[in-house]
């Protein structure tokens, strides 16, 4: 049902009045070669374009922004493009988690100040995707999330490459001396086969399959690999559709509710899902308002409940993205989840996930499996608190050596990275498999920007006896893509002066995850004497960028939004004046 008239459509502000300002707004889009019959009446539609030549995994996008304005120009809308950060997960320094905010802001304003009625988000990789989607949040406007959509699966000599985790794996074949250089070069020009994001669950497949869960992408969408001729169309279709929600004045608030982040979270546990995916969710759903704010303990309940289904790596043992579209992809796996989603939460679709559902199949029950036959009993997250992380950590059980659940080894502990990759090529290390490995002062400030160290290198001489696991804990993040016994997001991070930052080369930590306990075996004496001895390291940024992200950073636990971002924050900001 149409809620907008063209007069009451948010660019008419620009493009309709009889006025000097307006006379300026036309005769410039004139200047581009645009006319009255292009704007008049028609909903302007924003491509928010994450494509650049660096943009690893949107090298597709070039091509596919013009498919989606093929469908906005079918359905009677004006597309727009608007290029914004890239943030290449494999080449941005020191880490992409620095600029999320940054593209979140971006998007933002850029929707905010131009004249657009509704908007279609192109990302992908990691970070891009909760970026443009905390930005639209905020800006209010309808929109339509297009997934990249994964790469083909890595091929390397017939056997197949997964991102990420084969890169681990061979990586530690070459330092135990089990590939040639030669082999390791050739892996190189063999795993990332494709335009697409990474095709394991890592980030990138988790947070697409995130907002599925969330309802902001068409039934279906995220799956479909990038170079699928499906995906052509998928592109086309959200244009179409989001031509479609601008007259039905389906925006974020009107769609969203608390049963779509706890979907969302479903889908997650589900997946076996990238332990990123609680940062970016926690923000996601606390720029929604507060009636949507989900928090780590939700995450935690609904582990217990949910089984790993998707048999994907790294969770999973053999099957990619690939695999999983043509098993059904996402819509059938929430078809198996029905039960435990909350079937009527509305979607950019303007049906329910329900009606979504409808007729969803799986044609192959090995790689998403049945809920009585999961490749994990339990979801793939647990939230353990401690008096080393009184703020939460997380670890992923699916993806760890049983014997490491329950485990009290004495602590290893670096300060930084690089020391700690020294001593984990240093053959005559004093180390052993129970050994804790503890690497601090890499959380969203001492990091900065919380880069994806956490799960540390297990010691050259470990490797070498055969060992594949151990526990290790930081405040850092990690990979989707990377697995073992490692426990992240410890909050309040070692910089700040969280209690990890307390903790001694010898120290006894307590790890249970059943009972969902770290635990540091110093008395609070101790600890106490140590933290007046204690002094904070250097600031790491005194000027630009990061000085303003190191002054409003928010913990892991709260979803390292900035603090001003957040929608209590302050009085709502309204549309621009003149
Ligand atoms: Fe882009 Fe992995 S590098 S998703
Ligand atoms: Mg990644």
């Amino acid at each position: 049902m149409n809620k907008k008239t063209p007069e009451s459509l948010r660019s008419a502000r620009w493009f309709a009045p009889d006025d000097v300002r307006s006379f300026g707004h036309r005769s410039r889009a004139m200047q581009l070669g645009y006319g009255p019959e292009d704007w008049v009446g028609k909903p302007v539609v924003a491509i928010i374009n994450t494509w650049s030549d660096i943009g690893t995994c949107h090298g597709h996008f070039k091509q596919r922004v013009e498919d989606v304005k093929r469908g906005v120009l079918q359905a009677g809308g004006f597309p727009l493009e608007l290029p914004a950060l890239s943030l290449s997960e494999s080449l941005v320094k020191p880490t992409t988690m620095l600029y999320r905010n940054m593209l979140a802001m971006e998007t933002e304003e850029l929707l905010r100040s131009h004249p657009i009625d509704g908007a279609v988000l192109m990302g992908g990789c990691d970070k891009t995707t909760p970026g443009l989607i905390l930005g639209a949040l905020s800006a209010g406007l309808p929109f339509i999330y297009m997934p990249a959509g994964p790469m083909l699966s890595g091929n390397w000599k017939g056997q197949v490459l997964g991102s990420g985790s084969d890169t681990w794996k061979y990586w530690d074949d070459r330092r135990a001396g089990k590939i040639t250089t030669q082999q390791w070069i050739e892996v190189e020009g063999s795993i990332a086969r494709s335009h697409g994001h990474c095709m394991t669950m890592g980030t990138a497949s988790t947070m697409t399959g995130i907002a599925e869960a969330c309802g902001f992408t068409l039934p279906g969408a995220s799956s479909i690999p990038a170079v699928d001729s499906n995906h052509i169309r998928m592109a086309a279709e959200c244009g179409r559709r989001v031509v479609g929600m601008v007259w039905e004045d389906l925006t974020p608030a009107s769609m969203l509710s608390r049963a779509s982040f706890e979907n969302a979270i479903t889908v997650a546990m589900a997946m076996g899902c990238s332990t990123n995916a609680i940062i970016h969710l926690v923000a996601m759903s606390r720029r929604a308002g507060a009636h949507c704010a989900i928090g780590l303990e939700d995450f935690d309940k609904a582990s217990r409940k949910v089984p790993v289904i998707a048999n994907i790596r790294p969770s999973g043992s053999t099957y990619l993205m690939e695999d999983f579209y043509y098993a059904g992809g996402m819509r059938a796996m929430m078809g198996v989840l029905k039960d435990h989603l909350q079937l009527d939460a509305l979607t950019v679709s303007g049906k329910t996930l329900g009606d979504n559902l409808q007729g969803a199949e799986v044609y192959n029950h090995d790689v998403i499996r049945p809920l009585d036959n999961p490749i994990y009993a339990e979801g793939a997250l647990a939230v353990l608190r401690g008096n080393l992380a009184p703020d939460g950590c997380v670890i992923k059980p699916s993806a760890c050596a049983p014997r490491y659940l329950q485990h009290t080894g004495p602590a290893l502990v670096f300060d930084d990275y690089p020391s700690m990759k020294a001593a984990t090529d240093d053959e005559n290390l004093d180390v052993t498999a129970d050994h804790i490995l503890v690497l601090r002062n890499c959380g969203p400030q001492g990091g900065p920007g919380m880069p994806e160290w956490g799960m540390l290198p297990i010691p050259l001489k470990l490797v070498k006896q055969g060992v594949k696991d151990m526990l290790r804990i930081s405040d850092a993040r990690m990979s989707g893509t990377s697995y073992g016994a490692c426990i992240l997001h410890v909050a309040p991070e070692a910089y700040i002066g969280g209690n990890l930052a307390l903790v001694k080369t010898g120290d006894m930590i307590t790890v249970d995850v059943p009972m969902r306990r770290i635990h540091l075996e110093v008395s609070d004496e101790v600890l106490a004497e140590r933290r007046a001895g204690w002094s904070p390291l250097p600031k790491r940024f005194e000027r630009g960028y990061g000085w303003m992200f190191s002054r409003h950073i928010m913990q892991a636990d709260q979803g390292c939004d900035f603090d001003f971002l957040e929608t209590s924050f302050g009085a709502p900001v309204g549309e621009p004046d003149i």
